[in-house]
């Protein structure tokens, strides 16, 4: 597949088959995303994989303490600042009307947004869930390299005809994964990845983006 057909196909997908991926599968695409760069060479990523049973015990546990109104784990790091300004914040917004839209929720039904964000925690179907941590020690460039990492797996995804959905939601329950993961101390967990076969049947509204001259300036002579 073509990067550009891979990067524009790419999208955070929230309804799969649960159809399994063989483990080659994931092993080839995390053996090439292991050449994503950063700084220094350090590779800070540290990747688990589940699959199967450990993994439908994972969702189990995580949609069940969410569903019973239990507190989401205490943060080990924003996913936001308290105030975010424009235009972030009205992009946010904005993904916010097309999400649930797409879902036929409205806005201020807050039951169904609820119910919605509890698929996360199912993996939105999915067979195949990733966790990435990074080392408390490290600093936001790492941080940068882990993202680099994780775009690189997402891209390599879509050359093998799968799909996937990004997800800090899990470092919302971050305790319960780390119940069947048991990671060293010493870690936080950034983010949790839905990984599968597109379910063709769930309705989606593609996200769209700012205008390039929004973001991109070219400076020149
Ligand atoms: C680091 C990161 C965390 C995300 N966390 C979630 C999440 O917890 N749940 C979710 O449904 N989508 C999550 N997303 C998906 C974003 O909402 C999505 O990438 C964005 O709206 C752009 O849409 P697109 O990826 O479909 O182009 C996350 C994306 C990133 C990069």
């Amino acid at each position: 597949m073509d990067v550009y057909e891979a990067v524009k196909s790419r999208r955070a997908v929230r309804g799969f088959k649960d159809d399994p991926v063989p483990r080659e599968v994931l092993e080839r695409v995390l053996s090439a995303a292991a050449w994503a760069p950063s700084g220094s060479n350090i590779q800070p990523w540290n990747t688990y994989v589940l699959t199967g049973p450990r993994l439908t015990e994972l969702k189990t546990r995580a949609v069940e303490h969410i569903s019973h109104g239990d507190q989401w784990d205490e943060r080990e790091y924003e996913m936001y600042p308290p105030e975010l300004r424009s235009p972030y914040k009205d992009r946010r917004s904005s993904f916010g009307k097309e999400r649930y839209s797409a879902l036929g929720i409205a806005r201020e039904d807050w039951e169904a947004r609820q119910r919605a964000a509890i698929a996360n925690w199912n993996c939105f179907g999915a067979p195949v869930a990733l966790f990435c941590y990074i080392d408390r020690n490290l600093g936001r460039p790492q941080w940068a390299d882990v993202g680099m990492y994780l775009q690189t797996i997402m891209l390599l995804l879509r050359a093998e005809g799968l799909h996937s959905c990004p997800q800090m939601a899990w470092s919302q329950v971050r305790k319960t994964v780390a119940e069947i993961l048991s990671p060293p101390d010493g870690l936080i967990l950034f983010c949790g990845m839905s990984i599968g076969y597109e379910d063709p049947g769930v309705s989606y509204i593609r996200t769209g983006r700012a205008p390039l001259e929004e973001t991109v300036k070219f400076v020149a002579g």
